[in-house]
C-alpha cells in the first residue's frame, strides 16, 4: 500500500541514496497501516520494478536494513522523539513520525551512514513528499539528537555508546529493558520472569540482530560438501553448521536466495538451524505412516520425508489452503513423493477422518504459536502479538494436542513443537497434557533460546520441543 502523497521512487534520484530511504519510509508507513514487513518490502520493490526502476544491490540492502531496523527499534525511536520533540511521537502526523524514525535509526544504529547524509536525506525526503513546511522540524530534531549525544549532561566529552545513552531510563527494570531494547513492556517483564537478567539481555540482543540465512541440504540428492563446492565456485560464501548434519549457513547477505545454485534442482531448502533439529527428534523410520498436523509451508514435512528416504507416507495437513499450495510447490521442487497434502482443521480430524484412529506411528504437531523465538526474522511481530492473543493460542494448542492423541498408533511418538519461548505455550501445555493423560510418557523436552550468531555456533531461532510416547507397545519393540 503506497502512502498518500509519496512521489514515485527513482533509483537515479539526484540526492544520492534518497531512493533507498524513501523505500524504507514507505515500508514503515505500510507496516503501521497493518501490512507485514516482508510483504510490504516486496510490494514496494515490485512497484519500483514495474515502473522500470531497479535499486542497486547495495541500495536495496540499505533500504532493508533501515526499514527492518527501524521497525524493530520503534519503541526506542519513539522515546527519542518524545525526549527531543515538542510533540510526542504518537501525536506526530504519522508520515512525519515514520520519517523521523528513518533518520533517527540511521543516526543511532548505522555504522556505514555518515550523520550528515542521514540528516540531509531525511530532510530532502520531507521536502520531496510535500512535507516541506515540516522540513525544519525534521532537521531540528535530528540535529538536537546529535547535540544531545555529544554532550548528554551538558558538559564533558561524549560517553554515548549505546543508542539509549542520553535518554532518561525508567527505574523499573522491565520498563527500562523494554525501552533500551525496544520491546513491548509485557514481553520485557515476561523475559525477566523466565530468565536471569543477563540471559534476558542476550535474548533481546538476538531478537534485534539480523538473523543468519541457513539452508538444509537435501541429503537424498546431494551432499553438504558437494553443495558447498558449488557455492564456492559461484562465489557464494557459506560454511557447514557444526552439529547439524545437513545444515549450512551463508556468510554474506544475498538478495533473493532462489538465485543461489541448486535451488531449481531442489538441492536445498531454507531452514533455520534450530528448526533443523526438530524433525530428527521424532526418529522417523522408512516405511512409517507419519502425520504432520500443522505442516505448511512444509519445512518439517519435507525434512521428515528426506529422513525416511522418501519411503513411507507423510500426511501434511494445514488449515490454510494458500499455505498448503506453497507446501506442494516445495515438495515438488525437492522431488519428494512420500508427501500427501490435505487442507483440513486438525482439531476436527476425529470426525473428518474416523479411520485415522490409531493410524500413525509418528505425529508432529508444529503448533501455531506466538513466534517469540523468531522475532529477529519478523521485525514487526513483537508489535502484533499480545498477551490476549497468546491466551487464544494456548486454547488452540490444547485443542490440537487433544485431537492428536487418538490418532497415534500404540506405542507411537508424538512431537509437540513451537517457535516460541513463552512457557504457557510450551512446558505448561505439556505438563497439563501429561497430568490429564498419565498413560502418556514425556521422553524428552528441550527449549532453544535464541542467541546472537557467533562465528561457530549460536544464532538459531528459539524453539521448544517435547517428545511423548503413547500408551501400548509399538510393533517393533
Ligand atoms: C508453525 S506453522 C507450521 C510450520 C511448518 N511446520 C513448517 O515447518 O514449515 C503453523 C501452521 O499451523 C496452521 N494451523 C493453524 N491452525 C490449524 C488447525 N486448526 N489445523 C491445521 N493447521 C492449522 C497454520 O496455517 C500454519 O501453517
Amino acid at each position: 500500500m503506497k502512502p498518500p502523497g509519496s512521489p514515485p521512487i527513482h533509483a537515479s534520484d539526484v540526492v544520492p541514496g534518497l531512493a533507498s530511504r524513501q523505500l524504507a519510509w514507505q515500508v514503515l508507513q505500510a507496516v503501521a497501516a497493518g501490512a507485514y514487513a516482508d510483504a510490504a518490502l516486496e510490494r514496494e520493490l515490485a512497484a519500483m520494478a514495474r515502473a522500470g526502476e531497479r535499486l542497486a544491490p547495495a541500495d536495496r540492502a540499505l533500504a532493508t536494513e533501515i526499514a527492518y531496523g527501524a521497525i524493530r527499534q520503534r519503541r526506542l525511536l519513539d522515546a527519542w522523539i518524545d525526549a527531543l520533540g515538542k510533540v510526542s511521537a504518537v501525536r506526530q502526523p504519522p508520515a512525519l513520525r515514520w520519517l523521523l524514525h528513518v533518520g533517527l535509526y540511521q543516526l543511532l544504529f548505522s555504522d556505514r551512514v555518515p550523520a550528515a547524509a542521514a540528516v540531509s536525506t531525511t530532510v530532502a525526503l520531507a521536502k520531496r513528499a510535500g512535507l516541506g513546511r515540516l522540513a525544519p522540524v525534521v532537521n531540528g530534531l535530528l540535529r538536537s539528537l546529535l547535540r544531545r549525544r555529544e554532550r548528554p549532561a551538558g558538559s564533558g566529552p561524549c560517553p554515548c555508546q549505546e543508542p539509549w545513552d542520553g535518554l532518561a531510563l525508567p527505574a523499573d527494570p522491565a520498563a527500562a529493558l523494554a525501552l533500551r531494547r525496544s520491546l513491548p513492556p509485557w514481553l520485557a517483564a515476561g523475559l525477566l520472569d523466565w530468565l536471569p537478567p543477563e540471559r534476558a539481555e542476550t535474548f533481546t540482543l538476538a531478537c534485534n540482530a539480523v538473523p543468519p540465512l541457513d539452508l538444509r541440504v537435501h541429503a537424498l540428492r546431494t551432499s553438504r560438501d558437494a553443495l558447498l563446492e558449488r557455492f564456492a565456485a559461484a562465489g557464494v560464501a557459506a560454511r557447514a553448521l557444526p552439529g547439524i548434519p545437513h545444515g549450512l549457513t551463508l556468510l554474506e547477505r544475498v538478495g533473493d536466495p532462489r538465485a543461489l545454485p541448486g535451488y531449481g534442482e531442489g538441492l536445498w531448502y531454507v531452514q533455520d538451524r534450530s528448526a533443523q533439529a526438530i524433525a530428527p527428534l521424532l526418529d522417523p523410520r522408512p516405511g512409517q505412516r507419519i502425520l504432520d498436523a500443522c505442516a505448511a509451508p512444509g519445512g518439517k514435512s519435507t525434512h521428515l520425508a528426506e529422513l525416511i528416504g522418501d519411503r513411507g507416507e507423510v500426511w501434511a495437513l494445514d488449515r490454510s489452503e494458500a499455505r498448503l499450495r506453497r507446501l506442494d510447490r516445495n515438495a515438488e521442487r525437492l522431488g519428494l513423493t512420500a508427501i500427501r497434502s490435505l487442507a483440513a482443521d486438525a482439531t476436527a480430524l476425529g470426525e473428518l477422518k474416523p479411520h485415522w484412529r490409531g493410524a500413525f506411528e509418528r505425529i508432529l504437531l508444529d503448533a501455531p504459536c506466538s513466534g517469540l523465538g523468531t522475532l529477529a526474522r519478523h521485525p514487526d511481530a513483537r508489535w502484533r502479538i499480545s498477551p490476549e492473543a497468546i491466551d487464544g493460542l494456548v486454547l488452540l494448542q490444547h485443542q490440537l494436542l487433544e485431537a492428536m492423541l487418538p490418532l497415534l498408533a500404540p506405542g507411537g511418538r508424538l512431537l509437540y513443537a513451537t517457535c516460541t519461548v513463552e512457557p504457557r505455550e510450551n512446558g505448561e501445555r505439556i505438563a497439563t497434557l501429561v497430568a490429564a493423560h498419565p498413560d502418556w510418557t514425556l521422553l524428552e523436552e528441550r527449549q532453544w533460546w535464541p542467541t546472537p550468531a557467533a562465528a561457530e555456533c549460536g544464532g538459531g531461532d528459539g524453539f521448544y520441543a517435547a517428545l511423548l510416547q503413547g500408551p501400548g507397545l509399538a510393533p517393533d519393540t
